[in-house]
């Protein structure tokens, strides 16, 4: 691949904004995508395996959905599952 190209690619997989960052990279899931799912209920890992299929290929990503869980969740002073 040239590196302009790369660069073009790089340019363009980069977020708008610090949200549509990619979580997961199994099923191009992002974080706004977790986050709107957590508001809507999803509290757990499990949970967010099921609404969103984040973390349920590789699992490389489990800790920073788990991240965003209890981030979530000290924020909203809510209790986590
Ligand atoms: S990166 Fe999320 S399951 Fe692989």
């Amino acid at each position: 691949m040239l590196a302009a190209s790369r660069g073009i690619i790089l340019k363009e997989m980069k977020p708008k904004s610090p949200k549509d960052r990619i979580i997961c990279f199994c099923y191009n899931i992002s974080e706004q995508t977790i986050l709107e799912a957590i508001r809507s209920g999803s509290d757990s890992l499990m949970a967010i395996r099921r609404d969103t299929y984040a973390s349920s290929g590789c699992a490389g990503c489990s800790e920073e959905v788990k991240k965003l869980i209890r981030k979530y969740a000290e924020e909203h002073k809510t209790k986590v599952g």
